[in-house]
């Protein structure tokens, strides 16, 4: 079965203008699709990939200029530190998970197949969706479900989750769908289910923070005129990343300095928003939510 089939890869390559001899990171690593792609662009440049995931590592290139990083992304700064990088030309970030980690049963991401309710992108971490479902408060579980996946029940679904664990502890992916049965709407189960899964998973992976740190920082390692490119696959991580890129914050209004001046380190290379062709939707399923950002480092003065 094939690792991860990259979204939006000619899109993704155009909007970093590679300099052959720049400095470039991938940040979301997975099957190295995209990795692939930049190194190829490369001669005599370097590409840092990380990805937080240890079976990422399975795909590793192995070529000069190029080095896998096992670590999650939101520490880049200080692991390109330690390679001696200060500044990079290029960073590209490709959200969320691998179509090898919903493919895997006992990950327990996917929605379709009976597994342990596990969700940790780095098996190694200490929090996994049991964790969520069974240990956390009502009401933490409620602002979960309502933040991370937009779900307006969101009390009453907690409200289930929880009592159900009271009398039996939830361990896989199908008992908790079996447990929020009742609350499942029939037209739209699929999405239903999808927003509940992607708002534990978010939790559990801390993926929001994660997001805005490894941003920051992307930010701030930029060169002038260096590429910010960043696949998102959900409407929070793209809010965050459009207001950052349109707007200079997370929180979407431009502040200004004592001139007057507004506070910004990018300017946006597409003022809309880049979606994937019919064609590669119908090639590739992930495609289909999958929304493309570029913008570009300004001058510093
Ligand atoms: C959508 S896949 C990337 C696919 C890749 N672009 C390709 O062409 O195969 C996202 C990957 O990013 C990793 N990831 C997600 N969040 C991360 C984080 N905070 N730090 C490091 N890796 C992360 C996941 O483990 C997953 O392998």
């Amino acid at each position: 079965m094939e690792y991860h089939n990259p979204v939006l890869l000619n899109e993704c390559i155009q909007g970093l203008s590679i300099k052959p001899e720049g400095i470039y990171v991938d940040a979301t690593f997975g099957g190295g699709g995209h990795a692939k792609s930049i190194l190829s662009q490369l001669n005599g440049g370097k590409l840092f990939a990380f990805d937080k995931d240890d079976s990422a590592s399975t795909n590793d290139l192995n070529q000069s200029g190029f080095k896998l990083i096992n670590a999650n992304f939101r520490h880049l700064k200080n692991f390109l530190k330690m390679e001696g990088v200060i500044k990079i030309d290029g960073l590209l970030a490709d959200l969320g998970v691998s179509s090898h980690q919903f493919d895997v049963a006992e990950r327990g991401f996917s929605t379709r197949l009976d597994g342990e309710l596990d969700m940790r992108m780095n098996v190694n971490a200490n929090l996994s969706a049991k964790d969520v479902v069974n240990d956390y408060l009502e009401e933490d579980l409620a602002n979960v479900l309502y933040k991370y996946g937009e779900l307006r029940n969101s009390r009453r679904i907690a409200n289930k989750i929880i009592t159900a664990s009271k009398v039996s502890r939830i361990n896989t992916t199908t008992e908790l769908i079996d447990v929020i049965s009742d609350l499942t709407p029939e037209k739209y189960r699929n999405q239903f289910l999808a927003r509940v899964f992607q708002s534990i998973r978010i939790e559990v992976n801390d993926e929001i923070t994660a997001l805005e740190e490894m941003l920051l920082s992307a930010v701030e390692l930029l060169n002038s005129g260096g590429r910010l490119v960043v696949l998102s696959y959900h409407s929070l991580e793209d809010r965050l990343i459009k207001n950052l890129m349109k707007k200079g914050n997370f929180e979407g209004k431009v502040k200004k300095d004592f001139f007057g001046n507004p506070i910004k380190k990018l300017k946006e290379i597409n003022s809309k928003v880049i979606v994937a062709t019919h064609t590669e939707i119908k090639e590739n399923s992930r495609a289909r939510s999958a929304k493309l950002r570029i913008a570009e480092k300004i001058n510093e003065k």
